[in-house]
């Protein structure tokens, strides 16, 4: 018996440990050590960001949601999820969803949708804000962080911003307010080792024009609860198949024992 005791312990051990190992957060790697005859400062590798959310993280799906429906939804709808059903995954209780988070004009089971008609946005911004429902499965959540953070200043684009991760995007940059208002800085290089290549403007960092509500690191967190928010949308049944994943898995390794002592017990006079 103190055998079997063992062994289901070890085979529950496993799935435990991997269970706690899990949600191993990537922290947004932001710079790399400056090349050898750069300048002083580190070139701002926004290229490697990594959004470093985890849709098991209820809080952030939560405040997550309030962002987007105080920063997003004026432009973008959700139109495959409905309120209740995103309170429901998130405990939000109805009075909060129904005070705080739906929009005027819908109710608790109607989908996410935008008030902004699709003409007029086509008119104002040449372009019709594209649904976000699945974007996160489209795009990846990496390169959502990374186009969220990376709106700069230009005085020369209709919107007086553009991005680096998608350029010339026809969304305004919505959330200077939190972030601050900031300049994109570019160095010059040669386009070619060969002599006389023509030389070309590749981005090196961010100056800050003017700071905004937020710190950087608020504003980082910001980011992340939204996409994690966006995440989620994008595949709901996502946090419940991950939880109920692990049971499935203690349970056929419970069965397997009980399977592996009966075995032992019909044979053991057999010989
Ligand atoms: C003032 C209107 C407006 C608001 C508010 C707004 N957007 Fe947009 N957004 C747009 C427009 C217009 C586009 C289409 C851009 C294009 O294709 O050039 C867009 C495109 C996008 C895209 C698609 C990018 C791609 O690669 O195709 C994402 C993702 C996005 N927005 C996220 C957000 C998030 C998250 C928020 C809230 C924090 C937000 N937007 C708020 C107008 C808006």
């Amino acid at each position: 018996m103190a055998k079997f005791a063992s062994l289901v312990l070890i085979l529950l051990g496993a799935p435990l440990a991997l269970a706690a190992s899990e949600p191993a957060a990537t922290q947004p790697a932001a710079t790399q050590p400056a090349a050898a005859g750069a300048e002083a400062r580190a070139p701002v590798r926004w290229e490697t960001w990594r959004a470093g959310n985890s849709v098991a993280d209820n809080e952030s799906l939560q405040r997550g949601a309030r962002n987007f429906m105080n920063y997003c939804i004026g432009c973008h709808s959700l139109k495959y999820m409905r309120y209740q059903r995103m309170a429901d995954d998130m405990q939000i209780p109805t009075a909060v969803l129904t005070a705080n988070l739906v929009a005027p004009g819908s109710t608790n089971l109607d989908y996410i949708t935008t008030s902004m008609p699709a003409e007029d946005a086509a008119n104002w911004f040449g372009k019709t804000p594209p649904d976000l429902s699945l974007i996160a499965r489209s795009r990846s959540v990496d390169y959502l962080y990374r186009f969220l953070k990376t709106f700069y200043s230009d005085p020369s684009s209709a919107t007086l911003s553009d991005n680096l991760a998608y350029p010339t995007t026809a969304m305004p940059a919505v959330l200077s307010d939190l972030e601050g208002v900031k300049a994109a800085v570019y160095r010059q290089v040669k386009s070619s080792a060969a002599a006389g290549a023509p030389m070309e403007n590749v981005f090196d960092h961010f100056e800050t024009i003017s700071p905004g509500n937020l710190t950087p690191d608020q504003f980082d967190g910001f980011v992340r609860d939204t996409v994690n928010f966006l995440d989620y949308v994008g595949d709901p049944a996502q946090v419940e198949r991950r939880s109920i994943g692990l049971w499935v898995v203690l349970f056929l390794l419970l069965l397997s024992a009980l399977a592996l002592m009966l075995k032992k017990e019909y044979w053991k006079d057999v010989h």
